[in-house]
This record gives structure tokens, sequence and C-alpha cells, in this order.
């Protein structure tokens, strides 16, 4: 059966608890980043009876602008669509907050988080070279692959409701 991991937002500056710290830094392991975006953006948590399983965090970067900045799910829990969950309830704070825009930077080391925003209605639309490279101290890795340039993507909120990209592809 699916689990259905509900959202809360909470509050968190950095540090915040223990496992929030391990997912976040999963998605990004610079601290001082992630401290930034918590100050200034808004942090949603999906629970399994009571634990976090999964974290994301959004933070308005224009006008009509909001950009995921951060969107990280346990490792026992993925592959459940709790970051399809995730997502689709950020989009639809932006949505509700009368953002026409939403935008993530990803990695370009693994297919996986570019296929799940491709599901909830994200494109491709640039790319930063050398960005993992350029911004970071440390080479940073994922699943082995050390990431080097960033993607990035979009989404036209205006356009359609998030999800039914996902819907008509497996129509
Ligand atoms: C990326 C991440 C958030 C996905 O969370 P998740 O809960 O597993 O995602 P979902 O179950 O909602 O997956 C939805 C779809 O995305 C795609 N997807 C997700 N993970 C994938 C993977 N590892 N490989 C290939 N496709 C993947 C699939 O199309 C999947 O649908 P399917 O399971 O029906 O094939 C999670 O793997 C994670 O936290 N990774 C480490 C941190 C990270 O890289 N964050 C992204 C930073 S931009």
């Amino acid at each position: 059966m699916a689990c259905t991991f509900p959202i809360e937002r909470e509050t968190a500056v950095w540090p915040p608890s223990a496992p929030l710290r391990e997912l976040l830094l999963d998605a990004d392991p610079d601290e001082r980043r992630i401290a930034g975006h918590l100050a200034h953006g808004e942090l949603y948590v999906a629970k399994n009876c009571g634990t976090a399983a999964g974290v994301i965090v959004i933070r308005q970067t224009g006008k009509h602008t909001w950009e995921i900045m951060n969107c990280s799910v346990a490792p026992e829990y993925r592959r459940q669509r709790c970051g399809t969950a995730l997502v689709r309830h950020a989009l639809n704070i932006i949505r509700n907050k009368g953002g026409r825009y939403a935008e993530v930077g990803t990695s370009d080391a693994s297919p996986g988080p570019m296929a799940l925003y491709e599901s909830c209605g994200f494109q491709v639309y640039g790319v930063i070279n050398n960005h993992f490279t350029d911004n970071y101290p440390e080479p940073v890795w994922d699943n082995g692959v050390q990431c080097i340039d960033m993607i990035r993507m979009r989404a036209d909120l205006s356009l359609r409701k998030e999800g039914a990209h996902h819907a008509a592809q497996k129509a």
C-alpha cells in the first residue's frame, strides 16, 4: 500500500534536529548555503508515523519566481512517491502565494531528480557549467558520480496544474 506522507511547514534554523540535518545535507553538503535558505525560505517536512521521511525548502528569488533550494527523501522512503508529494506540495504553496514560476537547480550526475522534476511539470531551460566545481570547496558526489554542471529547470505554474503532465504521460 502506498504511503501518504502528510506534509507540514516547520520553522528551522541551522543546525536543525539531527534527522532534518541529515536529510538537508544529503541534497546539499554546504551547511552555510542551507542555513541561508532556512533563514530566508520555508521548510516543509513529510512525516511517516511521526518520523521525518523527507524535506523540501522553497525560497522566493524574484517577483513571480520561487525556487526549490533543497529536496531530500530518506533512503528507506525513496521510490514511494514521497519526493513527488513534496514537490507537488511546494508547487501548490507557490501557486497559492501568486507565484508563476518554480525553478530548481539539480546536478548533472544523476537522472533521478531530473526525472522527478520533469514528472511534476519542470522543463530544462539552461545549464550552469562547472557550478559544483566552482562553488564548493570539496568535490560533490552523487552515487559515486562527481557533480560538475548544474541543470536549471523551470515550471510555468500558469500553464497547468502540476501532475497533469505526469498523468498525461502515464495515460
Ligand atoms: C531525488 C529524491 C528526492 C527522489 O525522492 P523519491 O521519494 O524517491 O521520489 P519519487 O518516489 O517521488 O519518484 C518519482 C519519480 O522520479 C523518478 N526517480 C526518483 N528517483 C529516481 C532514481 N534514483 N532513479 C531514476 N528515477 C528516479 C522516477 O521517475 C520516479 O517515478 P517511478 O518510481 O514511478 O519510476 C531522492 O532520491 C533523494 O532524496 N535523493 C538524494 C538527495 C537529492 O539528490 N535531492 C535532489 C536535489 S535537486
